[in-house]
């Protein structure tokens, strides 16, 4: 492992560590809240952690850009590391005391995510991968699981924030998976759904419209897992791009089946509107 890869870990370790201690010191006091959409809220700890977060990163890498939920404008001009951060991912769960919540953060060089970790504060649980060397639950190495089919399979979903406008869209979705696999999970934290696919809890996820803050560590970690990240035709993911659909690699050809039946049929993509409304 070269060395600027071990810093780059270690900060990014002490920057969520850290912010996992303001989310636990906080725990069933989520502070002010505030609505950036109809449901979309932000609460004070949000904003807390991810300015420890930033500070911690900033006081080791002052050369680095970053691209931080709570607060888009930190991102300076693109530089060649940049950081991406989800102080909180789970923000809904949180203000509810339900208690499943992830830190996440990756490092791109060059637009290329190299490194991601994502952090349960709660359960204490810490999932990390750096680009071709694995990835790790507490210091232990990860698999994707291997479930070979979809009707064996446990698979995870979330519904974008514009979701009461476009629940038809969404729900055929989970109605073709429902009718399909074992069972499905909405837990309230992408980051999170993408870690357990990356250690075989859940073998496939799949979400719209997620951002680049929920999904570049976790989809790092799913990769090498030994998982697969595509959109939903299968072509190459993006943490920019529309479509998230991971899983352990064994079902993905079948989540894609299952979509371009949707998206030929009863369904157009075309037809979503990617701005969350006010
Ligand atoms: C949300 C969570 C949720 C997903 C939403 C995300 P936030 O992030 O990841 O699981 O369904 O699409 O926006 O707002 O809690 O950071
Ligand atoms: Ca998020
Ligand atoms: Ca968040």
């Amino acid at each position: 492992m070269s060395h600027d890869i071990t810093r780059f870990l270690n900060t990014a370790w002490e920057s969520a560590s850290a912010a996992g201690e303001i989310i636990r010191d906080h725990w069933q006091r989520p502070g002010t809240i505030d609505y950036k959409g109809a449901i979309d809220l932000v609460t004070s700890v949000d904003r807390r952690a991810e300015q420890k977060i930033v500070d911690v990163l900033r006081h080791d890498f002052p050369d680095h850009s970053f691209l931080a939920e709570e607060d888009t404008d930190i991102q300076s001009e693109t530089k060649e590391y940049r950081w991406i951060i989800d102080p909180l991912d789970g923000t809904t769960n949180f203000a509810h005391s339900y208690p499943h919540v992830g830190i996440s953060i990756a490092l791109e060089q060059n637009d290329l995510v190299i490194l991601g970790l994502v952090y349960d504060p709660l359960r204490r649980e810490c999932f990390r991968a750096v680009k071709g060397q694995g990835a790790t639950l507490n210091g232990t190495p990860i698999r994707a699981s291997a479930v070979g089919e979809l009707n064996k399979a446990l698979l995870a979903t979330g519904f974008p924030y514009d979701r009461r406008e476009n629940a038809d869209d969404y729900l055929s979705f989970f109605k073709a998976f429902l009718t399909r696999c074992q069972g499905i999970r909405r837990a309230g934290s992408a980051a999170l759904d993408l870690c357990y696919v990356a250690s075989g809890r859940l073998d496939g996820f799949w979400e719209l419209k997620l951002k680049p803050w929920d999904i570049a560590a976790g989809g790092l970690i799913v990769t090498e897992a030994g998982g697969i990240l595509s959109d939903f035709s299968g072509e190459p993911f993006s943490v920019f791009g529309n479509e998230t659909l991971a899983s352990n690699g064994m079902i993905h050809d079948e989540m894609i089946t299952v979509m371009q039946g949707l998206t030929n049929g009863q369904f157009s993509p075309t037809r979503i509107d990617c701005t969350v409304p006010e």
